[in-house]
């Protein structure tokens, strides 16, 4: 569980974290939505352990990471995984490279164990078949096209195995057919790792398709947070605004292509 204090962060005369608090269960997935600009990679650059707050704790299974630093905080996140916005690949090796490399740099992320090649390469082509891109281990990654790149990337980060998976804005500039790929990924990847998921995004489509938990950030708070049913009839002008930006509700879509 992610429980997040009174967390304030400023940069400059940006007041961009405001004394925010926040509580992630665990095994959920908790859509965080907001303007461009608020500050949604900044929280999950906090959670991660990336940047350090002006004031406020984060706990992550009872562990005050905001008080680590160095070795002791690198073990407490490395639990973690995070899908950045732009999905960087190391564009010099070939995919299978790519996914293996921090299994092959730190071993196992629980236990530090050192992982056999046999292993390891299972682990690869387990996680690419999960993604759809079986097959493709001896490829370039600059033979991938966009969708395929943010596959790999993904194939990255589950070949981990993180207990804690962080999205930033997963499906932005994709097109919509790639796009629903990644949403389909994202609730494959909670249900395959049992992991707790945190998603930016300020697609409504997407937040709704995989979302436990709905919030939106505003003034450096979390402004609103429910259950989806609450939350698209929370009157807001912002949650009005991007439920009407979406044409079907993607939670009947869901239910046809998981129970059907
Ligand atoms: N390292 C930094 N130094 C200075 N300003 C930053 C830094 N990181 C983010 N910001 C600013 O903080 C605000 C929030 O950024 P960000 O969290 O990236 O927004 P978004 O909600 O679009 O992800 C933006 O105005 C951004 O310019
Ligand atoms: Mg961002």
């Amino acid at each position: 569980m992610i429980k997040i204090r009174d967390l304030s962060k400023r940069f400059g005369k940006l007041q961009v974290l405001a004394g925010m608090n926040l509580d992630v269960n665990e095994g959920e997935t908790l859509v965080i939505l907001g303007q461009s600009g608020i500050g949604k990679s900044v929280l999950l650059k906090h959670i991660i352990g990336l940047i350090k707050p002006d004031s406020g704790t984060i706990d992550i299974d009872e562990v005050r990471i905001t008080d680590l630093k160095g070795p002791d905080l690198f073990k407490a996140v490395q639990n973690m995984g995070m899908l950045f916005q732009g999905g960087a690949l190391f564009d010099s090796m070939n995919v299978e490279d790519n996914v293996a490399f921090y299994l092959r740099q730190h071993g196992d992320p629980n236990t530090g164990r050192k992982i056999s090649k046999g292993e390891i390469s299972d682990r690869v082509s387990h996680a690419l078949e999960l993604v759809g891109l079986q097959g493709t281990q001896k490829k370039m990654t600059s033979e991938l096209s966009g969708g395929m790149r943010k596959r790999a990337a993904l194939a990255r980060l589950i070949v981990y195995r993180p207990k804690i998976v962080l999205y930033d804005e997963p499906t932005t500039g994709l097109d919509p057919i790639i796009a629903m790929q990644i949403n389909e990924l994202i609730v494959k990847t909670k249900e395959e790792l049992k992991a707790t998921s945190i998603v930016v995004t300020h697609d409504m489509f997407s937040a709704l398709y995989v979302g436990d938990r709905l919030a939106l950030i505003r003034d450096g708070k979390i402004a609103q947070i429910a259950d989806p049913n609450t939350f698209i009839t929370i009157d807001d002008p912002l949650i009005k605004f991007l439920y009407c930006t979406i044409s079907q509700d993607p939670r009947k879509l869901k239910e046809k292509n998981h129970h059907g």
